[in-house]
């Protein structure tokens, strides 16, 4: 292909340094948030472009793809695509290509990253000898935490990643349910068609739905109730599944032991009352975030791209 042949790319948000170059090495790539006014660029410019690089934290919206006439081909660097407008794309025949299984196994280790942190408060530990107190307070004078192997696992959504976190629960013995719309074939696990019975049977909830629209809140008031005082929550999916105020509420009224989140409802900002609690672990949604890992992401972007615009078909597209 030469120079002016290149299909011309419309980059969303920053993206992994290698991936940049990458897009750049083979197609002329414009970044909107360059544009002094993204908007006025848009107007002006968009029909030049026939594919997009974006991520699943900044999506795309249907706004957006209005303005790109000539748009055939999204490429998102991640598996969540909640903030990609997949009805506008739908309608005008754009494909959408994302980077499913390549980050299982990391946003499952991460999961039980913190569900041991919450269960055996590591973090706040570690805080405890930095501070000085264990020396000040003497040996055995930090508080007891609890028990993982053998305990009683309930994931929310046994997709991709919550069947990796699954098999990772295997290895600690651990008594496995789950619960999702539909019982899973091939699970050897028991499917609970009521979310507020699985949380009431669990001592650690494990959170691994999509997000968007379908799950928005589905971690509620009443299924922290259920979870109870001697639960835990981990949350690796989207902030927006689990609603944050009850949840605040459920931690300051002790209605739940802990937490454990990766992903928050309004990110990076995240609840006055959480940054203050030793009964939570927080993280910058970083389940995904190895080397290894968010290298194969870039490289299925790419794959995606030089596939579609090669044959007119995808390595992974979203449904
Ligand atoms: P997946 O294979 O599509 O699995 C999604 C699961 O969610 C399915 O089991 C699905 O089962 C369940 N589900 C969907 N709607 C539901 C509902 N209303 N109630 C209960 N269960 C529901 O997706 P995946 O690859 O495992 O990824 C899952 C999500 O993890 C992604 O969409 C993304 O948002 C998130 N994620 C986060 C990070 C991070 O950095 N924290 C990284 C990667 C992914 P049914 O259809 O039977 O309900
Ligand atoms: C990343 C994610 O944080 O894949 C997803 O859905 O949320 C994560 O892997 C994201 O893709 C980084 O932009």
């Amino acid at each position: 292909m030469t120079t002016s042949d290149r299909p011309h790319i419309l980059q969303i948000g920053s993206l992994l340094p290698a991936l940049e170059t990458w897009l750049r090495e083979r197609y002329v790539v414009d970044m909107l948030d360059e544009a002094p006014d993204p908007a006025a660029f848009l107007a002006g410019q968009g029909a030049r472009f026939t594919g997009v690089a974006t991520s699943a934290l900044y999506g795309i919206s249907a706004e957006q793809i209005a303005a790109l006439p000539k748009l055939r081909v999204i490429s998102c660097f991640g598996v969540g695509v909640d903030k990609i407008a997949m009805d506008a794309a739908r309608s005008r025949g754009i494909a959408v290509g994302y980077t499913p299984d390549i980050l299982n196994d990391c946003v499952a280790d991460t999961a039980f990253a913190l569900l041991l942190d919450v269960a055996r408060a590591t973090p706040e530990a570690d805080r405890y000898v930095r501070s000085g107190l264990w020396a000040q307070r003497g040996p055995n004078s930090f508080h007891l935490g609890r028990k993982v192997s053998g305990a009683r696992l309930g994931i929310v959504g046994l997709g991709r990643i919550g069947k990796t976190i699954a098999r990772r629960a295997l290895g600690f013995e651990m008594d496995i349910r789950y619960h999702a719309r539909h019982a899973v074939a091939d699970a050897p696990w028991t499917h609970e068609p009521s979310l507020i019975e699985l949380a009431r049977w669990a001592d650690f909830l494990v959170v691994i739905t999509a997000g968007g629209p379908g799950t928005r809140h589905l971690i509620n008031a009443p299924v922290l109730e259920a979870l109870g005082p001697r639960g835990f929550l981990i949350n690796v999916s989207r902030g927006s599944v689990v609603d944050e105020q009850a949840l605040v509420r459920a931690l300051v009224e002790k209605k739940i032991a802990g937490a454990g989140l990766d992903v928050f409802e309004n990110e990076p900002h995240v609840p006055a009352e959480l940054l203050a609690m030793d009964s939570v672990v927080l993280l910058p949604h970083i389940a995904s975030a190895t080397e290894e890992t968010r290298l194969a992401m870039a490289q299925r972007v790419i794959d995606n791209l030089d596939l579609f615009f090669a044959e007119g078909r995808l390595v992974s597209e979203a449904p």
